[in-house]
């Protein structure tokens, strides 16, 4: 007999819909996967072969060819085990048939030897597509019930084993999902760090919430312990809140590199990721032999904080500039091409030089011109001009530190933080981007406005410092952040001029 049963995969982030048929018949007694199945799919022979007998059914000596259609998709992961088993448990007449529920359901989980389902990765998109479709159903491992249930609308049928699966398909046995619609979002987030614990640094902190305010990438150089690592691992604590769609984007990563739990289904929080310096350039971006995500995904609509940039290795840093302009990655896989999205905002530190104290006024720099010249080069033109905020960090005096006048605190930055990002995220609703600093050049001229005055600011700006074309964009973008932090609907001059203020390092440091 031939069944058919559905099923969805993945391709990056987006689900298709699989339809998995199995034909029994006399022959030989041979077991069959076609339809461009992965390697992976092909050891699902075995797990599913020992799964049904051990779920108390005397495998079938016949001929089982299983068909994976379209046969244009590469199948790769474990999520067919199920489909596949339930469709020799149909074709071999060991579950009862019912037209509709067919029709109706996909089926999802990975099969261990004694018949227990387990866990998938990548739930989420597989259910937001499911709904999409029009699916009723899904079957699919206890573990990721919980996840599948932020989408709404769909049946939840979680499942311990094979055993289950069969009664429950033969009307021996109910099974319940109680969707008690857990508090999906869990409102104000705590952090165990807080800005008010960093003395002084007014400067930098400004440059920090305009950073964070418009998504901006941001430089942070300085000699040591000026308190670099300190302020960058403060600035989840001061990220705007995220809408449900940036939740969703967010989640889904994590989602298919099996980040979430039923504990933890939603990732809540913007992401923070501080890769160390021996990373190699296929961990950051993401590809290699069995394709993997990379760390600027996983930093997606978050931070990726790269400390100490001048100890990457150069080539590294330098595969960072595609991620860094077209927000996504695209990784290739045997016969096929996949691009994730990698919006993350770029904070990185560094010293000035070898010692650490070039430019410092509390100790003199002991190296030497072409010392620091290299030092300094390690971090190239382009790389330099893709970041949108360059800022000194320097040390704060005693009288600073040892002082009990109170700071602001994170929550009071943020406030500020998620105004502004209210007021961009209102203001570009048609145009799919989230902050000021995803402007192309097209929405830069409708959006970034400048009157004379301003005009010839720039214009005078761009003589003295001698800017990029790449760096004039960039001033642009800032000078919208900080004039949205001000409510402000128009580009000021002060807000120009700030904006400028924070391109200006690059002449001190990178003349050599
Ligand atoms: N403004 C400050 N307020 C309070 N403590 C500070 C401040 N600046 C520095 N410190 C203290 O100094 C320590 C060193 O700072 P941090 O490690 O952030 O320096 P750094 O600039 O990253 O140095 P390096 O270049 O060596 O990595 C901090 O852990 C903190 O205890
Ligand atoms: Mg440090």
């Amino acid at each position: 007999m031939l069944s058919n049963v559905k099923s969805i995969t993945l391709l990056g982030l987006k689900g298709h819909l699989i339809s998995i048929q199995v034909d029994i018949s006399r022959g030989m007694p041979t077991f069959e996967i076609v339809g461009l199945p992965g390697t992976s799919i092909k050891e699902a022979k075995e797990r599913v072969k020992i799964a049904i007998k051990n779920a108390g059914i005397e495998f079938l000596s016949r001929k089982i060819v299983v068909n994976l259609s379209p046969a244009n998709i590469r199948k790769e992961g474990s999520s067919f085990d199920l489909p596949i088993a339930v469709g020799i448990l149909l074709a071999s007449e060991k579950v009862k048939y019912v037209k509709e529920l067919f029709n109706e359901s996909i089926f999802v989980g990975e099969l261990s030897l004694d018949g227990t389902i387990e866990k998938i990765n990548g739930i989420l998109p597989i259910c937001i597509e499911a709904k999409r479709l029009g699916i009723k159903n899904i079957f699919l491992p206890v573990q990721n019930a919980k996840e599948a249930s932020i989408v709404k609308g769909l049946n939840i049928i979680p499942i311990n084993n094979l055993k289950e699966i069969i009664d429950f398909l033969n009307g021996n046995l109910e099974i319940k999902f109680e969707n008690n619609n857990f508090n999906m979002l869990k409102g104000e987030p705590t952090y165990d760090v807080d800005f008010s614990e960093v003395k002084g640094q007014e400067n930098v902190k400004r440059a920090l919430e305009i950073a964070a305010a418009g998504g901006h990438n941001c430089l942070l150089i300085g000699s040591p312990g000026s308190g670099k690592t300190m302020l960058a691992k403060r600035i989840p604590t001061i990220l705007p809140d995220m809408n449900l769609e940036e939740i969703l984007e967010v989640t889904k990563i994590y989602s298919i590199v099996g980040l979430t739990s039923n504990e933890q289904p939603l990732i809540e929080t913007r992401p923070f990721r501080s890769p160390h310096h021996t990373i190699t350039s296929t961990s950051l971006v993401g590809g290699g032999k069995s394709p993997k995500l990379g760390e600027v995904s996983l930093a997606h609509l978050g931070v990726l904080f790269l400390d100490e940039l001048t100890e990457f290795n150069k080539n590294t840093l330098e595969v960072l500039r595609g991620p860094l302009e077209d927000r996504k990655i695209t990784i290739s896989r045997i016969n096929s091409a996949i691009s994730y999205p990698c919006n993350f905002m770029l904070i990185a530190s560094m010293n000035p030089c070898p010692c650490g104290y070039y430019g410092s006024k509390e100790k003199a720099c002991t190296c030497t011109e072409e010392q620091i010249r290299k030092y300094i080069n390690k971090i190239s033109g382009p790389m330099l001009d893709r970041i949108d905020i360059h800022i000194e960090v320097n040390s704060v005096n005693y009288d600073n530190l040892s002082s009990k006048v109170e700071t602001e605190k994170s929550i009071d930055i943020r406030k500020r933080v998620n105004t502004a990002r209210k007021k961009q995220l209102e203001r570009y609703k048609k145009y799919k981007i989230y902050s000021n600093s995803e402007l192309n050049s097209t929405q830069l001229e409708l959006f970034c406005k400048l009157d004379e005055k301003c005009k010839r600011i720039l214009e005078i700006a761009f003589e003295k410092l001698a800017l990029s074309s790449r760096a004039y964009s960039r001033i642009l973008k800032v000078a919208r952040t900080i004039a949205d932090l001000a409510n402000s609907d128009n580009i000021k001059q002060e807000h120009l001029a700030e904006a400028i203020q924070y391109r200006s390092l690059d002449r001190k440091y990178w003349k050599h």
